[in-house]
């Protein structure tokens, strides 16, 4: 079964400087907790317990969020302040750490290959931290939706939403033949067209689960939109020569990697998750 999850944490984020110039942008808090966080929260709650960060320069504050502040433990010890380490502390309970680095920015593809060390030759999911996902009530997490939609169907899936068409051109974008009402076997996939050439309205979102494969084929892919190497190019090969399923997950997804999404993440967490 699938146990590991790649997050992909090397971006510069930036769009939020100069708040981003000394600290991750994963490390934003949204209310009282880093942006990263939440995404990690998800893939437990999906049973990925084997976390693998692809890092760069300047990210150190990730590794030392998942890890043992002795300090801080030591002087909240006791007292009615440690409630406040409670969710930071299950999540560690839960999970373990790596880390890689990705010397050079060459895009998300580049940065999943170089994930292939932690991952190896099993299945895996991928969280792009900055897609703030969630679900009401009783639905679980979009990575747990994807792993049990995995179960069936044993081969790469992508998380999908409908996208007006001015936002078109900030996504992965699919094509393909309806399966199910929310299932969809990729025949076409474009990094962010212009909207007059995109082949539909259904943008990818940063959460997918890749069978393993996806390391030889991104070995083989050439720079594509922007110079970078695209996990979406190297998921096409993968559509055209096997299988990629796209799901239209239950939930809501908010755009934190933009100022905009981020105030409106944090809006709906205070009011719902943190006011609860
Ligand atoms: C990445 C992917 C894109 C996907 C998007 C989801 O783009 O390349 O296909 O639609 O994440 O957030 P980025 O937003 O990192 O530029």
């Amino acid at each position: 079964m699938i146990k590991k999850c790649l997050f992909p944490v090397a971006g510069y984020g930036t769009r939020f400087l100069p708040a981003t110039k000394s600290m991750p942008k994963e490390m934003l808090p949204i209310v009282n907790k880093p942006l990263v966080q939440y995404g990690v929260e998800e893939s437990l709650e999906a049973g990925l317990n084997e976390i693998g960060f692809v890092t760069g320069r300047g990210k150190r504050a990730i590794a030392d969020h998942f890890d043992v502040s002795y300090e801080l433990e030591h002087q909240i010890a006791g007292t009615s302040k440690e409630e406040y380490l409670s969710s930071i502390r299950s999540v560690m309970a839960r999970g373990s750490f790596s880390f890689t680095r990705q010397s050079e920015m060459r895009g998300l593809g580049d940065a999943i290959l170089n994930g292939k060390r932690l991952i190896g030759d099993e299945p895996f999911g991928v969280v792009l931290s900055d897609d703030l996902c969630v679900s009401d009530g009783d639905t679980p997490g979009v990575l747990a939706q994807m792993v049990s939609l995995y179960r069936q169907f044993r081969c790469s899936i992508v998380a999908i939403q409908e996208v007006p068409e001015d936002q078109i051109s900030k996504f992965g974008v699919i094509a393909g033949s309806q399966i199910k009402a929310d299932l969809v076997q990729v025949s076409n996939m474009v990094e962010k067209p212009d909207p007059k050439d995109a082949p539909s309205n259904l943008a990818v979102i940063g959460r997918y689960i890749l069978t393993p494969d996806i390391f030889d084929i991104l070995e083989k892919t050439p720079p594509g939109k922007n110079g970078e190497i695209q996990l979406t190019d190297a998921l096409l090969t993968q559509a055209q020569t096997g299988c990629v399923l796209a799901y239209k997950f239950k939930g809501r997804r908010f755009d934190c990697g933009s100022v905009e999404g981020f105030v409106e993440a944090t809006n709906y967490v205070y009011h719902n998750i943190y006011k609860g």
